[in-house]
Parts: C-alpha cells; structure tokens; sequence
C-alpha cells in the first residue's frame, strides 16, 4: 500500500517551488489569496474582517442539533465542510451550510502519484484559505455565523504556536486570518484520523488542535476516513438515511478495497478486503503503464468507454484474481504485471504511433483503448463476483458503495445489476458523484451518524494522534 505513494528517493526529484502567495502580515483585508498554483483554482478570496461586528451572539444549537466543522486532510486533498444536523423519524436532517474540496491532484500527476511530503506542505498552505472560503460560504446562507469577533490573548497565540511548531505557515496563516474569529456556533471539529497519509493527517489534526486553543468550547473528535466513505452513501437529499440491516458496503478507493458488514450502525465486520493492491491502486499504475496521468481511474475510464461505444475488442485476455477462491478477498497486483508484460510485448512503429487521419485512433491509442477496456471489465467482474457472494452469504436487505473508484459510471452500472440479482428487494444506496473522491463533508457526516445514532461509540480526547492504517 505504501507504494501507492511516491518515494522521492525513487523519483530523484524535489518539492517544486510554490509561487503564488500574497499574505501580508499584518493585514486584514485579503484580496486574491491565490492558493493554487496548478491546477483546479479555488477563485479568489475576497474576505473583510472588519465586517464582522462584535457584540451579537452566533445562534445557539438547539439541543439535538449539532453544528459540525470537519476537516479532511488524508491524501492529496485538502476539504472543511461545515453542518447542522438533527435527527428525525427517517434519518438525520443535515444543513450543508458551506463544502470546499481543494484538490492538489495536479500537482502530484508530474511524480505520477502522491507525494507525500508535498501534500504535507500543500495542506499546510491551504487550510486556512480553505477555512477562509468555509467561512464566507456559511455567512451567505447564515448572516449570524461567524459574526462574533474575538480578540485572542499573547497567552492563547503562543499556545498555537506550540501546537503548530511543525507547521510554519499555518501558523502564520492562522495568526494573520483566524485569530479574531469566534467559532461560537459550532458544537464540534471531526477530524479525519486516519487511514492515509500520516504527514497529511497530521497538518489537518494540528489544525483542529490549533482551533480548539481558539475556541475552547469545541470538542474535537477524530473520525475514521473510511466510515467517511460509507456514509456517504446514505446522504440523498439532505438526509442521512438510515438503511435496513444487514446491510453490506463495498469501498473502493487508492487505499482500499473492503467488503463490510453491519447489523446495525457502528458495528463493522470487514468480511472481504484485498491481500495486495487496491482497485484505485490498479487503475492508477496500470495509468501509468500506459502513459496517461495521474490520477488514473477517469483516464482508464475514458479510455474504456471509448473502447466500448467504438467497439473495439481488448487486444490482450487479463486475469481475474481470486475470482473463484471461497472467500471474499481480492487481490489487484496481478493484474498490474499483466498488463506490464502485454505494454511491454506492444511495440508500435512511429507511423502507427504518430497517427492517421484525425478522425481514427491510432493503432497504438486504439491497442491502450482496448486494453482500458478490458481492465475494467476484469476489475468488474471480480468485484460483481466477490459483491454478489457476500450479499448472498450475508442475506443483506441493504448495499452500499464508497470510495473514489465510484466515481466510475461503468462500475456503479456493473455493481447495481450484481445488487439487483441477488435481490430484488435489496436497497441500494450510491454516494453522489461529488462524494465520491476525498472529501470533508463525508467525515462531518460519519460523525453526524455517531453523535445522533451511537453516542456511546464516541471516544474524546485532548490529544488525537494520526493512524495511517487505522481499522474500521
Ligand atoms: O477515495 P479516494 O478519493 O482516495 C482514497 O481514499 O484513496 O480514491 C482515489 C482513487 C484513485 O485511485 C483514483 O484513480 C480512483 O479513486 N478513481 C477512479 C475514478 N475516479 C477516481 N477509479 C475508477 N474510475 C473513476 N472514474
Ligand atoms: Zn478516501
């Protein structure tokens, strides 16, 4: 799993340069906050604290409601969402009152995966003007958040600076944005704990540790990426919904391949999980066997759907790993050196490769098409196999599905008909494709679901450590 990320040693290369920073100490107006210097641009942040009055009180949360902030820093993405949720007779109600995802996607694709010294520094840089965006976006819709203005005293500045000593500019960033904000609407910080990157996890956990020092009345409570994942599923229009158990989960992302069983919420049985790489982890190198960018699951899946509309036949037979074994396991690693050996058996000659008339393929681009095909339709039928094998065993009246991979329309086709054949009357719950991928609103709605559903199963504590492997 480790491979997953890059070694800097293997790559030979270094942390490029980050450019683009206008902050200026000292100032309150931020004009152009140009957090992303490649890639997907947050727009420009134009935020005036002067506007924040002091003297009038933030709402108060009602008793069964909980304002949520969390923060997601695991990978290569840097998100806060901010909610209020509240229980009803069909599942939890939830305000999504503000949702950033900053993605650093870009500049990890010239190392062909995540770097993860550099997602370190990206988060560092990008939290607060993520926050910032948090902040102005929940204003819009909530005139009272955020209102209060706070002064913060020498005594609690230097406790941030204690908490952040690894983190040089978020602690500057947070000393010029945050220190008068008052964070008296929110009940809770949910930090992603782990699994993922540990350097990553870690700048999101200061960050959290950092606010509370700012506003000591939250609690911070860590919640785990992957239970993010689940859950996310269950959101349909505004409400956590809460399934009929069992119900089986498949989560598939660039860390994970896992079946999961509940027979009720928080109680997690993994039944099934990869003995090697994960799916994600496939597309990704077999990606980067073929040349396309990182991340490679919407390259493949392009690629695939073009093979399929256009009809052209997979060109090499691939594996399907563990399909028939008893168990509910899966290994992708040999269908990785598959596709290795048939790249390696294709030579193209730079007629071929250099292309005929623009409306074809070339023969090389068509010979990739093909082959994408025929990986997702490998990675398809084993994961229908091993799903439809686990619903059945389990007798499962719920499925749902999690995890960046899903955000493949080809998979979520294949799994949805396995679903409907091994019953009809199984529910079955998708993520909306903007949940798919990492992404904060997922873990503020775990948290949600254990603040209102399983309240026992909350452990809070004044240090949170980050788990890169963390279990469900
Ligand atoms: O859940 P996620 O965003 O991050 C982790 O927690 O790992 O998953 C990222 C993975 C990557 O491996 C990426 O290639 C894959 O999800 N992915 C896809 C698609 N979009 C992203 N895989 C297949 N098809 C897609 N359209
Ligand atoms: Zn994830």
């Amino acid at each position: 799993m480790v491979e997953r990320f890059v070694d800097i040693e293997k790559v030979g290369g270094s942390i490029p340069p980050r450019i683009t920073r206008r902050w200026q100490a000292g100032q309150l107006v931020e004009r152009n906050i140009d957090v992303v210097d490649a890639g997907g641009s947050l727009p420009a942040i134009v935020y005036d604290f002067r506007r924040w009055q002091a003297g009038s009180p933030s709402p108060r949360t009602k008793s069964m409601q909980k304002t949520i902030l969390s923060i997601e820093t695991s990978c290569d993405e840097t998100s806060i969402a901010l909610i209020r949720t509240h229980k009803t007779d069909t599942g939890i109600s939830v305000d999504v009152l503000a949702h950033i995802v900053h993605s650093q996607a870009n500049l990890h694709a010239e190392f062909g995966g995540v770097f993860p010294a550099l997602a370190k520094r990206e988060h560092g840089l990008n939290l607060v003007p993520v926050m910032l965006k948090v902040i102005a976006e929940s204003k819009e819709k909530e005139n009272e958040l955020f209102k209060t203005q706070i002064e913060a005293s020498i005594e609690t500045k230097e406790k941030i600076q204690k908490v952040l000593e690894r983190e040089p500019d978020l602690y500057e960033h947070i000393v010029q944005h945050l220190l008068g904000v008052s964070g008296e609407g929110i009940d809770v910080i949910a930090i992603t704990q782990g699994p993922g990157l540990e350097p990553a996890l870690w700048v999101g956990i200061n960050f959290a540790h950092a606010l509370k020092v700012l506003w000591p009345h939250v609690e911070v409570i860590p919640v785990n990426h992957m239970e993010g994942h689940l859950v996310s599923a269950l959101f349909e229009n505004n409400v956590i919904k809460t399934p009929n158990f069992p119900m089986t989960t498949l989560l598939v992302s660039g860390g994970h391949t896992e079946i999961i069983h509940m027979d009720s919420w928080g109680s997690y049985t993994i039944v099934g999980k990869t003995r090697d790489d994960a799916v994600g982890e496939a597309y990704d190198k077999t990606a980067r066997l073929l040349g396309l960018s990182y991340p490679g699951g919407p390259e493949i899946g392009r690629l695939a759907e073009r093979a399929r509309v256009e009809q052209i036949p997979s060109p090499v037979e691939l594996p399907r790993p563990m399909i028939g074994t008893p168990d509910l396991d899966f290994s992708f690693s040999g269908l990785k050196t598959a596709v290795l050996y048939a790249v390696r058996d294709n030579e193209f000659s730079e007629d071929e490769k250099a292309g005929l008339p623009a409306n074809r393929l070339t023969a090389q681009a068509e010979w990739q098409a093909g082959l994408a095909r025929e990986f997702e339709e490998a990675v398809a039928d084993v994961l229908t196999t091993k799903l439809f094998k686990a619903l059945v065993e389990s007798g499962a009246q719920s499925c749902a599905f999690g995890g960046g991979v899903m955000a493949s329309k080809y998979l979520r086709e294949k799994l949805a008909e396995k679903v409907a054949e091994a019953g009809s009357n199984i529910d079955i719950y998708m993520p909306a494709h903007n949940l798919t991928g990492d992404n904060a609103l997922m873990i503020a709605l775990a948290l949600g679901v254990r603040l209102h559903h399983t309240p026992e199963h909350i452990t809070s504590t004044d240090s949170i450590r980050a788990i890169g492997n963390l279990k469900l």
